[in-house]
């Protein structure tokens, strides 16, 4: 079983290309796109990293009224802190599940890359905890497996397995799958019915 801090070290290997400003512009971009027919005033931000989804949605949504950041990694969320000055935003280490408000808007961007033991069980609780927490909209991106050049690809997202796991959720209104060019990932966005 491989320990937190190899799967963290991978994470921060792997972040210098998933991390390169253009691919994140072009992720963030398709997320709050995707947000903009829903009227969205509170973000949950799941695996916020850096909180490098802030600026744009103060500029995509400047009337935005809560954005919570949360993340398993202290070292993001200690930089996240440190580095914003909005006070409409707040950051704090976990995950979804330490989450109890319900938000307009859930995302979950670049988490599902990581291999654990139950890849499966784990996905699937984190997107059906996610429901939960949105009152509208939710969206996360789907891994390709070629983007990560990983020796157990079949444990990285299987994105018919995603799909069906949104198709099992109650109250979805509608759902759009966006390819995020150069990087083969797909971003998934659920819509719920009001
Ligand atoms: C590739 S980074 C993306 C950061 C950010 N979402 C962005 O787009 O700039 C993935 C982040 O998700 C965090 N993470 C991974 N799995 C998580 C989970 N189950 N719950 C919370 N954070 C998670 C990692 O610590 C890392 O900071």
């Amino acid at each position: 079983m491989k320990t937190f801090a190899e799967e963290e070290r991978k994470f921060f290997e792997g972040y210098e290309i998933y991390g390169s400003r253009k691919h994140q512009y072009a992720r963030h971009r398709a997320v709050l796109d995707s947000w903009r027919r829903v009227n969205v005033g509170t973000i949950l931000d799941v695996g916020c990293g850096y909180g490098d989804l802030v600026p744009m949605i103060q500029v995509e949504f400047p009337k935005f009224v809560r954005y919570q950041g949360v993340d398993v990694t202290p070292r993001c969320i200690h930089k996240a802190i440190a580095t914003c000055t909005d006070d409409r935003c707040h950051f704090q280490e976990g995950t979804v599940f330490d989450i109890s408000l319900v938000y307009d808007a859930v995302a979950a961007i670049g988490i599902f890359s990581k291999n654990t033991d139950d890849w499966e069980g784990l996905v699937a609780a984190t997107i059906e905890k996610m429901w939960q927490q949105t009152k509208r909209v939710m969206s996360f991106t789907t891994m390709h497996p070629c983007m990560w050049e990983v020796p157990d690809t079949d444990r990285v997202c299987d994105e018919r397995q995603m799909l069906s796991w949104i198709l099992e959720l109650p109250n979805v209104a509608g759902f759009q799958l966006q390819r995020v060019d150069p990087e083969y990932v797909n971003i998934a966005t659920v819509y719920r019915k009001c």
